[in-house]
């Protein structure tokens, strides 16, 4: 067996956004490397490029500059229909918003993720698997709800599922559990790392939550659209 790819490794990335007759420079000479198991917290203040990032990794967006590669496949280049694919199949994404399909029950919200990714071969799998996933995540008795009918935990914990539905390299959390109160987001916080360890999943997980960052593996700060030298893979090299 060979080493696993890094889940991510953004190399010399910028993001320049237009704005009216200027420019904002979102991201800036950003370089990072995410171990194929790892659970990494980020944190810094409003506007510094955190959403940016992930948006990035997840291939929502490209950079203005520099490369980015995810579970090993190379994605500076691709066309827009190769990253939409590449997005369905190899990464996972939570919001603080948690989206999910209002009309669709819980279990048909995990489903549509292995529609919408058209795996044929995956197909026959996909209702096991979203029983799966519901059981480990405590809402087995959920299946048949609508979103409306479910908690704010609840909702979350269908969207941690249906993030994970395609067994991604990577997910991506934005705020996942800014919008819980404290007793459901020590629980979604515990969920999320039982998750990613339990599969080995790697995890960049945008948050102001300190819960979060003592589970992470590793703390990233951003500010102004760079990561803080002194925690980045760079470590060793600087001292104080
Ligand atoms: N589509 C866009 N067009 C122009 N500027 C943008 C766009 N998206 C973000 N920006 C700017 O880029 C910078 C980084 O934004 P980003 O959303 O990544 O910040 P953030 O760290 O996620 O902030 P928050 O904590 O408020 O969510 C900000 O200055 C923001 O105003
Ligand atoms: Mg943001």
């Amino acid at each position: 067996m060979t080493e696993p790819s890094p889940a991510l490794c953004m190399a010399g990335v910028r993001k320049v956004y237009p704005a009216g007759d200027g420019e904002v420079v979102a991201l800036d000479h950003v370089d990072l490397t995410v171990a194929a198991d790892e659970i990494v917290a980020l944190v810094g203040p409003s506007g510094s490029g955190k959403t940016t990032l992930c948006s990035i990794a997840g291939a929502l967006l490209t950079p203005t500059e520099g490369s980015v590669e995810v579970g090993g496949t190379d994605i500076t280049d691709l066309s827009g229909s190769e990253l939409t694919r590449f997005r369905r199949e190899s990464v996972g994404f939570v919001f603080q918003t948690v989206n999910l399909v209002p009309f669709l029950t819980a279990r048909e919200n995990l489903l549509v993720v292995d529609e919408l990714g058209g795996r044929s071969s995956r197909r026959a799998n996909a209702g096991a698997r979203a029983d799966q996933l519901l059981e480990e995540l405590g809402i087995a008795d959920k299946a048949t709800s609508l979103p409306s009918q479910l908690s704010g935990g609840q909702k979350q914990r269908v969207a941690i599922g249906r993030a994970l539905m395609n067994d991604p390299a990577l997910v991506l959390f934005d705020e996942p559990t800014s919008a819980l109160d404290s007793k459901l987001g020590e629980q979604v916080v515990e969920l999320i790392r039982d998750e990613m360890k339990a599969r080995g999943t790697a995890a960049i997980i945008v948050t102001h939550d300190d819960r979060i960052t003592s589970y992470a593996d590793r703390t990233l700060h951003i500010s102004d659209g760079r990561l803080d030298a002194d925690h980045t893979a760079h470590d060793a090299a600087t001292s104080g």
